[in-house]
């Protein structure tokens, strides 16, 4: 399967997708790297491992409907099976929605429907919770409301910032992103019991 990666930050769970690749019998290849900031450690790790990349900022574009064709139209460019939005902070749209929902999942810092949004791991600290984790999810037209594929938990220490707990937490989610994509890439998903093959239950 033929993967986009989209990307914002450091590009930690981009690089477990790239290690993973390595391996043929995982039956994926990453074949671009998209960002929407320039100067991103993914788009650095995407260009060492010589892949093609691209970056589109929102403020570039007269209008966010503007990017969003952008967007769509450069990931289109790759011909992906599957898109996946790791640590990529930016809502996708309506036309990327059109043209790759259903294929396209997300990776989030916390146990969804708990703790939505950019802020996940500090708002879990701060609701006090003892048990976080992370969800591997297909991406609709919400702020991480998609249809949940898989999750695991962390356990929050007494101890933890924000920063401590979060560095665990990827920890988890590099390996269960890399399973979930996995799966996906080999033989489509079975959700509760039914096989998706690519496709989301809802979306
Ligand atoms: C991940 O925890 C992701 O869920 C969150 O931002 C982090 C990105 O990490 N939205 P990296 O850029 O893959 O290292």
């Amino acid at each position: 399967a033929r993967l986009v990666v989209l990307v914002s930050g450091a590009g930690t769970n981009l690089q477990a997708l790239l290690d993973a690749c390595a391996d043929p019998a995982y039956g994926a290849q990453v074949v671009a790297v998209g960002a929407d900031r320039p100067g991103t450690g993914g788009v650095e790790r995407a260009e060492r491992a010589g892949l093609p990349t691209f970056t589109l900022r929102i403020a570039d574009h007269p209008s966010r409907d503007d990017w969003d064709a952008a967007l769509t139209d450069a990931v289109a460019e790759h011909g992906p099976d599957l898109v996946v939005s790791a640590g990529f902070m930016k809502i996708l749209g309506p036309r990327f929605l059109a043209r790759f929902g259903g294929r396209t999942v997300n990776t989030h810092p916390a146990l969804l429907p708990s703790f939505p949004g950019a802020h996940a791991v500090r708002d879990a600290l701060a609701y006090g919770v003892k048990v976080t984790g992370c969800t591997v999810h297909f991406v609709d037209e919400g702020v991480d409301t998609g249809p949940v594929i898989a999750q695991e938990t962390v356990q929050v220490g007494w101890h933890d910032d924000e920063d401590s707990l979060h560095e665990r937490i990827k920890q988890v989610e590099r390996r269960l992103l890399v399973d979930v994509v996995g799966r996906l890439a080999r033989d489509g998903w079975t959700a509760r019991g039914r096989r998706v093959s690519m496709k989301c239950r809802t979306c």
